[in-house]
């Protein structure tokens, strides 16, 4: 499907416009289905989209006893470590809102390893989604109805940075990369392109002047731009949620 780009005057108002749209997604989902399965990114851009999601009146419109909040990666630091992609979206978001414990499903950081912690959160999804309609399919993918995510100047998407082996994952819904060339340079442990690209919905927010080039060339090149960030083409929608610095 193709991207639709939304450019605002500054992250501010982009925040506002993106909850706004997730708010009126998860209406949809939870009509259509009774549940909504929302995956959160990590990284600074994010921030303030979650704290307009735990504002009234947005807050009180989302059912958050039929939300299930996931995370597309995470650093692996424990989960009240100031690099916590969990910490941040506690602290922002989870928190304030009256979504149940049990569907906050985060990524056991304090696992052994980073590729356990991997191994546990795709345990984790599967039984979350239950098997497949016709039974065991090694190939069976779910659907989350909205994903977000950022881009990286280097333009990495959650944590599949480029030349990683993660990026050429077809079958592991979750893995675990070194993360030595990242901000903080720590393991991570990511959805791989698989599980992302078999989304309803991506959302892309992306910010500031410095991501410039990269999203130029995602745009003018898409799907073959040499980014991990381009080669997310979901089965369902994909908005790219900007300020006017990217334009
Ligand atoms: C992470 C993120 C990562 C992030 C981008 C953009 O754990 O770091 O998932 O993919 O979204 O690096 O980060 P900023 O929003 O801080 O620019």
């Amino acid at each position: 499907m193709k991207p639709e780009i939304h450019t605002y005057p500054n992250l501010p108002e982009l925040s506002r416009a993106a909850a706004e749209y997730v708010c009126e997604t998860a209406e949809e989902a939870i009509k259509k289905s009774g549940v909504f399965t929302f995956v959160l990114s990590g990284g600074s851009t994010p921030r303030l989209l979650y704290e307009e999601l735990a504002c009234q009146p947005i807050a009180k419109r989302i059912d958050w006893q039929k939300t299930h909040i996931f995370w597309g990666d995470e650093r692996y630091l424990p989960p009240d470590h100031q690099d916590s992609n969990y910490a941040l979206a506690f602290q922002r978001l989870v928190s304030k809102v009256d979504v149940p414990p049990a569907n906050v499903h985060r990524i056991i950081t304090e696992s052994p390893s980073a590729r356990d912690a991997a191994d546990n959160y795709e345990k984790t999804l599967r039984q979350f989604f239950g098997p497949p309609p016709g039974g065991e399919d090694d190939t069976y993918l779910p659907s989350f109805d909205v994903i977000l995510l950022g881009l990286g100047e280097d333009g990495h998407t959650a944590s599949l940075f480029p030349g990683d082996a993660a990026l050429e994952e077809k079958y592991r819904w979750v893995v675990a990369v070194d993360g030595a060339n990242a901000f903080p340079p720590v393991p991570r442990i990511t959805l791989t392109f698989p599980i992302l690209n078999k989304a309803d919905c991506v959302i892309f927010l992306v910010s500031g002047s410095r991501k410039k080039k990269v999203f130029e060339e995602i745009m003018n090149n898409p799907g073959t731009a040499p980014y991990p960030a381009a080669r997310i083409r979901p089965s369902g929608r994909l908005l790219w949620f900007i300020d006017k610095w990217l334009m």
